[in-house]
């Protein structure tokens, strides 16, 4: 749980011309005085043009936002999505590490990285590309276990999915993010139990076909039965 700073760090730090424009401009969403509540924004912004959150990002933050180092540096050391330290040059791994991830596997998935990458969270692997960490919930349970690599996240990982997933991203490649065994969004593994939309004429919304299901006409809140108007409903195969 200790987070601090890296050792090795930087001589300084420069937004890139477009990315100063579009700190300043997150800046002026908020009133004078506040502009401080941009610190997460500038932040984050940083991050994803170094890689990680170097001192002189954190620092040239603070200056952007008028603002005491240290108070910029406990917001950097606070929140675990910022990267205190190198990361692969390639991809940072999270693999999610909490109860349903853990059930269904994430340890496994866990020695791939320990195997593959380096043996400990936070190292950079032997070619500086890749780095991994284990980390809390990401709320993708039902698909469990999953790692977020990047702004992706991929799904429904099995130790050897999962491998191949990292010797793809070696290989320069981008696998498609999502669930790894093909699955639609988090349906039931076994398939469609309920809220099953019938083609080709069914809304997107699954809980308005079932509820279509329910009978001829919905009650409204002020008592009065209204007919339910719903042309797919025949072709219902619920
Ligand atoms: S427990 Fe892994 S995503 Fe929630």
């Amino acid at each position: 749980m200790l987070r601090r700073l890296h050792p090795d760090q930087p001589e300084s730090f420069a937004f890139t011309p477009e990315n100063q424009a579009w700190a300043e401009a997150q800046i002026t969403k908020y009133p004078k005085g506040r502009q401080a509540s941009a610190i997460i924004a500038l932040l984050w912004r940083a991050q994803e043009q170094e890689g990680w959150l170097t001192r002189p990002a954190i620092e040239a933050v603070a200056d952007m936002l008028d603002m005491a180092y240290m108070r910029a540096l406990e917001v950097a050391t606070f929140y675990f999505m910022f990267q205190l330290q190198p990361v692969g040059s390639v991809a940072h791994v999270q693999v999610c590490g909490t109860t349903s991830c853990m059930i269904c596997g994430a340890e496994d998935l866990i020695g791939v990285c320990r195997d593959k990458i380096a043996p400990e969270p936070h190292q950079l692997s032997a070619d500086g590309k890749f780095s991994w960490e284990e980390v809390e919930c990401l709320g993708a349970c039902a698909n469990a276990p999953m790692a977020q690599i990047g702004k992706d996240y991929y799904e429904d990982l099995t130790a050897d999915s999962f491998a191949a997933l990292l010797d793809r991203l070696a290989a320069g490649e981008a696998p498609v993010p999502g669930s790894q065994t093909g699955r639609f969004a988090s349906e039931p593994k076994s398939g469609l139990t309920s809220l099953k939309m019938p083609e080709p004429d069914m809304p997107s919304n699954g809980s308005v076909g079932l509820a279509t299901e329910l009978g001829d006409t919905v009650k409204r809140i002020d008592g009065t039965e209204v007919p339910l108007r719903a042309p797919w409903r025949q072709a219902a195969d619920v």
